[in-house]
């Protein structure tokens, strides 16, 4: 099949790659020139594991292409992915104006029956939206169909390849048969494609993440309490995640979610929910427990120096807003990092990937380091953000060596307390005891 994407942020680029992977011949269109022509050269502007090797070689076998100019790509299409940001507005609401603008552009190119999908995250109604704006300049035939992404950023191409379920949105028959022929090799293995009307689909993203939002504030507040009661948090999640009404996927506490998308999305679905006269109760707690949460480590690492941080020199391990990935938008690290910094300390910090987007964003406020252990160095504490592979299983000698004072705050629980005690380590986590 050939198919355009419009947008080659993270979702356009492992759409447009994973399809191409497949044998379609895709071309990617962006109106960034210099991305498009670093693109061409082979070079993935972000970072996804796996995503390099499938790109080059589909760059290499002439399946994969890319432009500037919107009537060139969509030439020929049968299919018109639309994978553009939606930023939250200044209200919560996601702001459409990026992809009603592309619709209207489509109307007036478009010549023979196409179906544009959407595959950005998009409040329901957006569909029709799209539909209208389409139409407005069109005189051929058409369908919009909603067909949300359900990728973790970090292992984007394992859930593009093998995905629960594919979600899509149409009450056309035409459009259903094409849709179900472009996502017949993904679902091989027999996992389901729910078709349904164009509202539900855009509602289920919605809903799937505000519920895993929801499973880790739930669980960030029975660590809360673990703290008080003397309960272990990871006692607790195992006791409950072997119940199959509950799963033991995403029970992890932590020092809060971020990422580009459950922030924006519970937002955006209050924002729904309000705008259609509903107070959905429940999210707002999701949110006010997740704004706590970023800094729930402060307090105790202050308790600590007894309420007299200036002057310590902190290290921190981990950036990105979870591992494998060098994204930092809502991360909870810079969160952490700018109340340790009002309190007068000195942050050294170190993460696989992450270090050039904060250096953008803190200058020179903090020091970045090439390794680990070098955040290390006559470090008062250290602060374990984001749970890299390489934080689980240290060379704690090395550690010691080089610490000022044997002194642990794990935001992630990467350790395990016993070993912690063994180690001659201060050690607070979340939701164990100290
Ligand atoms: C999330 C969803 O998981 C995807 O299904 C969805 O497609 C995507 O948003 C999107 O809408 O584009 P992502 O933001 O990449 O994916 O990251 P997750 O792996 O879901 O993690 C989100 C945050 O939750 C991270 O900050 C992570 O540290 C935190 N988390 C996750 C916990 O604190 N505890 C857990 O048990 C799991």
């Amino acid at each position: 099949m050939k198919i355009t994407v419009v947008g080659t942020g993270y979702v356009g680029l492992v759409t447009g790659t994973c399809f191409a992977e497949t044998g379609n011949f895709v071309t990617c269109v962006d109106i960034d020139e210099q991305k498009v022509c670093k693109m061409k050269e082979g070079i993935v502007p972000i970072y996804e594991p796996g995503l390099d090797i499938m790109f080059e070689r589909n760059i290499n076998e002439g399946r994969l292409t890319f432009t500037t100019k919107l009537e060139d790509a969509i030439e020929g299409a049968e299919v018109i992915f639309l994978a553009l940001p939606t930023p939250p507005g200044a209200d919560g609401a996601a702001d459409l104006s990026f992809i009603l603008k592309v619709a209207e552009q489509l109307g007036s190119l478009i010549k023979d029956y196409v179906v544009v999908i959407d595959k950005s995250t998009v409040p329901v109604g957006t569909a029709k939206k799209v539909r209208q704006k389409i139409a407005m300049n069109c005189n051929c035939e058409f369908d919009v169909v909603s067909n949300p992404e359900f990728l973790r950023e970090g292992v984007a191409i394992e859930d593009f390849m093998k995905p629960d379920r594919v979600v899509i949105g149409t009450s056309s028959e035409r459009a259903k048969k094409l849709m179900e022929k472009l996502y017949a090799p993904f679902v091989m293995q027999g996992n389901p494609i729910h078709i349904m009307d164009e509202e539900s689909a855009e509602l289920t993203k919605y809903a799937a993440n505000a519920f895993l939002a929801m499973k880790i504030s739930f669980m960030n507040e029975i660590a809360n309490l673990c703290e008080k009661v003397g309960a272990n948090v990871d006692m607790v999640r195992m006791g409950i995640g072997t119940d199959k009404r509950i799963g033991n996927r995403f029970l992890f506490a932590g020092v809060g979610y971020g990422g580009s998308c459950f922030p924006k999305d519970v937002k955006a679905l209050v924002k729904t929910a309000k705008d259609n006269n509903y107070d959905f109760k429940i999210l707002n707690a999701v949110e006010d427990i997740n704004e706590i949460q970023k800094t729930i480590m402060i307090p105790k690492i202050k308790n600590f120096f007894k309420g007299n941080l200036m002057g310590k020199r902190i290290a921190i391990w981990g950036l990105a807003f979870k591992p494998n990935t060098d994204d930092i938008r809502e991360a909870p690290a810079l969160y952490i990092i700018n109340s340790l910094l009002a309190e007068g300390t000195e942050i050294v910090a170190f993460d696989p990937e992450a270090m050039d987007n904060v250096k953008k964003i803190m200058g020179d406020r903090i020091t970045f380091v090439d390794n680990q252990y070098d955040a290390l160095l006559k470090a008062d504490a250290l602060v374990i953000v984001t749970e890299w592979p390489a934080f689980r299983t240290p060379d704690f000698p090395k550690m010691i060596q080089r610490m000022n004072a044997k002194v642990i705050f794990d935001g992630r629980n990467v350790f395990k307390t016993e070993q912690m005690k063994e180690l001659g380590f201060h050690y607070e986590s979340i939701g164990r005891e100290k």
